[in-house]
């Protein structure tokens, strides 16, 4: 017996309800849906050339038996949800996604769910726009690119995005004043702005800025705690961004930005450059300051959730451990001070065994994606 039998049913009908939605009736907002999918990004790739990542491939979703993507490695859960009738549509879509192990318990996606239903029903008109089946039904005709799409990579030429230099190679561009080889041109002043945006630990470095923890509160619901969890807890094995204080002398200390990161200043830079994973650099600079405001407030370093931090302020804010950091200048080091040369050759006496892998040690997971224990965190 299928255990999805109203998913079933619901296959075509699922899509033409779709296609009501996102024609007339619902206000879903491909562009919306887009921006959305950011979340889902560092897992799932979409369009032209997409291949499988930590999830599979999200191409020709809409109409698919669940767990069917050639090449992808399902948890059996997955393949079994397909096998007993699932089918991606618009309803089938709604519940997974709202709710991925509530729809298919033992699902391997670690995602916390959209909580929001606009979120959904934008998140899944993107989709469908990459989706045969849900477009021929909507236009009569085979899907056409989209025109967004194409917009974004023509003028490369002048944008201070770092891709940019890529552009570069063409030959259409002005050879630049490296003469030597004719390759590149000299970097323009708004490249080099848009990669000159480290912060060191005394501020140098800031944007202008400010940002409350109760502004960070909401930016990071919204963007961050489906993979660092609502405390910055972490959700499944996605680093965990609080906590852990008192526990560094531990066999197994938890090392988090509250425990263990010597200065202020690594959060802003990491956060400005790298998150939220899979979408970096989509947030303002006082995003920024308003997500490590929350992240000082989620690790009790400030107790206020008016405080605000801002670029004058930054640098009185002081880490708990960043006594227990000091310099290195190498020849203070007691064992290049000694000045004793490595050993290079035969350094154990007999015969070299190995005795452990990382695996055995729990290090590397097995099958990244299966184990449900925080990175870096304790089991
Ligand atoms: C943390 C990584 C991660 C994130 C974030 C994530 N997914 Fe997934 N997703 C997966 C994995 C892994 C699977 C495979 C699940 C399985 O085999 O049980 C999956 C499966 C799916 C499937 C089923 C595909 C199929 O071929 O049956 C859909 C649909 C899906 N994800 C959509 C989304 C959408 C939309 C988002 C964002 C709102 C999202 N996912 C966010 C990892 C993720
Ligand atoms: C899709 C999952 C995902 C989302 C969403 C996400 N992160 Fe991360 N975050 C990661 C991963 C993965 C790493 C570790 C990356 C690495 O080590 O290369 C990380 C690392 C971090 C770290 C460093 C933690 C440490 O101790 O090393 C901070 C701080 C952080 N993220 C903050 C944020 C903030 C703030 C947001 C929201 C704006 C966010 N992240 C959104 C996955 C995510």
């Amino acid at each position: 017996m299928s255990r999805f039998p109203e998913l079933l049913l619901g296959g075509l009908g699922g899509i033409a309800a779709l296609l009501l939605a996102s024609s007339s009736v619902s206000a879903a907002d491909v562009a919306a849906g887009e921006k959305a999918f950011g979340r889902c990004k560092a897992c799932h790739a979409v369009g032209e050339g997409a291949s499988n990542r930590v999830g599979p491939h999200l191409n020709e979703l809409i109409g698919r038996e669940a767990g069917t993507v050639d090449g992808y490695s399902y948890s059996a859960a997955m393949t079994q949800a397909g096998e007993g009738g699932l089918v991606w549509d618009e309803a089938s879509l709604k519940g997974f996604l709202a709710n991925p192990k509530g729809l298919v318990k033992g699902t391997k996606m670690a995602f916390a769910g959209l909580k929001k239903d606009q979120d959904l029903e934008n998140v899944i008109a993107y989709l469908a726009t990459f989706s045969a089946e849900a477009e021929k039904k909507a236009d009569g005709e085979p899907k056409q690119e989209e025109p967004e799409k194409k917009a974004k990579a023509a003028p490369a030429g002048q944008a201070p995005e770092p891709a940019a230099p890529a552009s570069a190679a063409s030959p259409a561009q002005e050879p630049g004043a490296g003469a030597h080889f004719k390759l590149g041109r000299e970097a323009t002043e708004a490249e080099v702005a848009a990669w000159d945006i480290d912060v060191r630990p005394d501020g140098l470095g800031l944007p202008e800025g400010r940002g409350t923890v109760a502004q960070g509160h909401d930016l990071y619901d919204e963007n961050c705690a489906s993979c660092h969890g609502d405390f910055g807890e972490a959700i499944g094995r996605w680093p965990v961004l609080a906590g852990g204080q008192g526990t560094l002398t531990d066999e197994r200390p938890e090392k988090t930005v509250g425990s263990y990161w010597p200065y202020l200043s690594t959060v802003y830079d990491y956060v400005r450059r790298a998150m939220p994973f899979g979408n970096a650099r989509s947030l303002s600079d006082d995003d920024v300051y308003a997500l490590t405001a929350y992240i000082l407030y989620l690790n009790d370093v400030v107790d206020d959730e008016d405080f605000e931090l801002s670029k004058d302020n930054f640098a009185s804010i002081k880490l708990s451990n960043e006594d227990n950091f000091i310099d290195d200048d190498r020849d203070s080091e007691p064992h290049y001070a000694r000045d004793i040369e490595p050993c290079m050759t035969d350094c154990i006496p007999g015969k070299a065994e190995i005795k452990m892998h990382a695996a055995v040690l729990d290090v590397t997971p097995e099958n990244a994606g299966d184990d449900d224990a925080p990175a870096g965190g304790i089991d």
